[in-house]
């Protein structure tokens, strides 16, 4: 890893300092943006990485967003390790760091963002409120930042894809870049939410990876029936004491369900996975490709 700490890192607190602080840059600077929850690992920080790669300046967010949390989920246990997230973005070598107590009116917000495409399948199906929440959060801070690029992790697959058709379809001239998934060297991908896992539930959550892994290499092996590739993944995690809340394989562009595997179409698919372990859900995705219908034994 590398480490280029910047003691210079200006840290705002509201949308006027955050502007104020990149006003000057504006015009010629290229300003890439990294939009947080916070509670920061090794996967954020490699999003950090790639936007100093690509851009002159970098901005990150630390914002737990409300509107993206229904009401049972763990908007207040959420944790808010400022002080620590604060040093990891200074050593990564973060130029800005926006960190709002709000970023909505204190009466509330009267016009939201409705997302009408992609949502009401994966995450969306269980939350379905959550990406209208999280495109209306994305806006605002795009709004304040205004940068030329934004990363986004391959980890929330559903929430890139539907905040590159944010930016498409409302015209807002930003840069999605979208970053591979960092995961701990066993697997499992890194997540905030990873810290609610005790000793044991940490050992059943690597089920996850190991599940989608197992669907990967079993569709190498010319398997191509989503339904065998399915339970296959199921009984990994069933194994584990794991009840999956989704196990799917779709396309990777257009999040439609796939029944049957098809090398020919040039078929780009994906399978994902949601659990609850112990108190933390999970979520990991990693592409499938099936062997070419002519290298089958
Ligand atoms: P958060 O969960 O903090 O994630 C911030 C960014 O880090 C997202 O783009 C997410 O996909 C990425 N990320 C998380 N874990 C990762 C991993 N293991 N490897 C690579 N990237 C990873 O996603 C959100 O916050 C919020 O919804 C937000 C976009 C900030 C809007 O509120």
């Amino acid at each position: 890893m590398i480490y280029h700490t910047n003691n210079n890192m200006q840290i705002a607190h509201t949308a006027a300092e955050m502007r104020g602080q990149l006003q000057a840059l504006r015009g010629h600077k290229s300003i890439a943006f990294v939009p947080t929850m916070g509670c920061l690992h090794q996967g954020h920080i490699s999003l950090i990485e790639k936007a100093k790669s690509l851009a002159d300046i970098v901005v990150v967010s630390l914002y737990v967003n409300p509107l993206q949390f229904a009401p049972s989920e763990d908007l207040e246990q959420y944790p808010r390790p400022f002080e620590a997230d604060a040093r990891l973005c200074a050593d990564a070598g973060v130029d800005f760091l926006f960190h709002p107590a709000s970023l909505y009116p204190e009466s509330g917000c009267k016009v939201t963002l409705k997302v009408t495409t992609l949502h009401d399948c994966l995450c969306g199906t269980s939350r379905p409120d959550h990406f209208d929440g999280v495109v209306t959060a994305v806006n605002v801070l795009f709004n304040i930042v205004q940068p030329n690029i934004a990363i986004f992790g391959e980890k929330d697959w559903q929430q890139l894809s539907i905040i590159r058709h944010m930016v498409n379809d409302l015209s807002m001239p930003i840069e999605i870049v979208g970053a591979a998934i960092v995961r701990e060297p066993d697997g499992l991908a890194m997540s905030s939410r990873n810290r609610y896992l005790n000793n044991h539930e940490r050992q059943q959550a690597l089920a996850i990876s190991q599940a989608l892994i197992a669907m990967q290499q079993q569709a190498e092996n010319g398997e191509h029936d989503v339904k065998a590739l399915r339970n296959t993944a199921r009984n990994i995690l069933e194994k584990n004491a794991i009840t999956a809340q989704y196990i799917e394989i779709r396309n990777a562009t257009s999040l439609e369900e796939i029944d049957t595997l098809d090398h020919h179409n040039n078929q780009n698919s994906r399978a994902f996975i949601a659990a609850h372990v112990g108190a933390a859900r999970l979520i990991d995705n990693m592409p499938i490709h099936s062997m070419p219908q002519e290298q089958q034994p």
